[in-house]
């Protein structure tokens, strides 16, 4: 199968981490439908590690622990396809999961057959223990074609965290995703650091291999699996910003069935989730510089289908800074008697470029995001 944006969904892991269960899934699900996050767009409920039993079955399959549970796992890929939401599981290409649960090396086969008749659309594959004499590229290479051999549809979302030089060789490997960074935790430091690094492997990106910064933070506010300290809902926007501009998946990690208003606001922010899902799937690039010529603030911009280009001014330092664009930045030279119309994605806002330049004053860990069109001068 091939995709052509990057996934939308939720993800278990950032808030319950090991204590995921039936009555969470099923819950969660209600909520996807009932916020209007599934109607815009986010489709995928990813369980993550921790859902299976300690030992394989006598038959050598993966079985889902009865406590945790208790209808199996292709009653939950039933209820999940009812509510018209897609089913995400999570395995490991070592011999245990990060967490100490079977992994599938050696198993591939059978485990993408068993994912395959428990209507599963989606697998994140992690990279714990698997053998140091196999290479990264063989680990993901096989269950890679395991997967597009099982008879059934199911999106591969690696997960080898950028280690190993992933970005040299996931693109052979079948997978569609590809985490590219370390874990994230629910803290500024975090959504800063991940940026950072990330900024110079935008160019690794494509359609059918997105690069995957890891699941969204938004909303935690400080609890659950990987709290630290929370975040502002102003730290919050400019963190989906950053990863709706990236090209990132949109992978929620916040406990959905009690977001408050704030936080749908951000998460259901329909102008950012269309730029991130541009049929066209350009590269995001640093404006005014090449990777990694940047410092902790700058202009990100990124070419869309219509013609559109999407700007953003980002200051991840810890003061106020003033950032600019030029036109000329994104090759509308001077005298071709055009300029750029701005619509804001958080405000609605519109107003058009004059004298070829925007200068923003930023505040620190804010954004300005805009999508751009070209338009004669008045
Ligand atoms: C790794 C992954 C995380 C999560 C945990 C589960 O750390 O990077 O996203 O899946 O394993 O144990």
């Amino acid at each position: 199968m091939v995709i052509t944006k990057p996934p939308l969904g939720w993800n278990s892991w950032n808030t319950f981490g090991p204590d995921i269960n039936e009555e969470v899934v099923l819950r969660s699900a209600d909520a996807m439908v009932e916020t209007g996050l599934l109607a815009a767009g986010y489709e995928y409920l990813v369980i993550d590690d921790c859902w299976s039993l300690r030992v394989r079955d006598d038959a050598g399959k993966l079985q889902a622990d009865p406590e945790k549970f208790p209808h199996g796992m292709k009653y939950v890929a039933d209820y999940l396809h009812s509510k018209g939401l897609k089913f995400g599981m999570y395995s490991c290409g070592g011999m245990l999961t990060c967490a100490g649960y079977p992994g599938s090396f050696d198993h591939e086969f059978v485990d993408a057959a068993t994912f395959a008749q428990w209507g599963v659309d989606y697998l994140k594959y992690d990279y714990c223990y698997h053998p140091e004499t196999r290479v990264g590229a063989d680990i993901y290479r096989r269950m890679g074609l395991a997967l597009a051999n099982c008879g059934r549809d199911i999106v591969f979302s690696a997960c080898s965290w950028g280690a190993d030089e992933t970005k040299q060789w996931i693109g052979s490997t079948g997978s569609h995703l590809w985490r590219s960074t370390g874990d994230i935790n629910d803290s500024w430091a975090s959504i800063r650091d991940l940026t950072l690094s990330q900024l110079p492997d935008q160019v690794f990106g494509r359609i059918n291999c997105f690069n995957d910064m890891d699941m969204l933070v938004v909303g935690m506010n400080g609890a659950g699996n990987v709290a630290v300290t929370g975040c502002t809902d102003n730290e919050y926007r400019t963190h989906f910003s950053l990863w709706a501009m990236l090209n990132s998946p949109l992978m929620i990690g916040c406990d959905i069935r009690s977001m408050s208003d704030e936080t749908k606001k951000t998460l259901l922010n329909q102008e950012l989730i269309a730029i991130n899902q541009d049929a066209a799937g350009r590269q995001p690039f640093v404006v005014g510089g090449t990777w990694p010529n940047y410092q902790d603030s700058f202009c990100i911009a990124k070419l869309l289908e219509n013609g559109d280009i999407a700007v953003g001014l980002f200051n991840l330092s810890d003061s106020d800074r003033l950032l600019h664009f030029t036109t000329e930045d994104f090759g509308l030279a001077v005298g071709t008697g055009k300029t750029l119309q701005l619509t804001d994605l958080w405000t609605g806002k519109k107003e058009s470029v004059k004298n070829e330049i925007v200068n923003e004053p930023i505040t620190a860990h804010g954004c300005r995001v805009w999508r751009a069109k070209v338009m004669d001068c008045e």
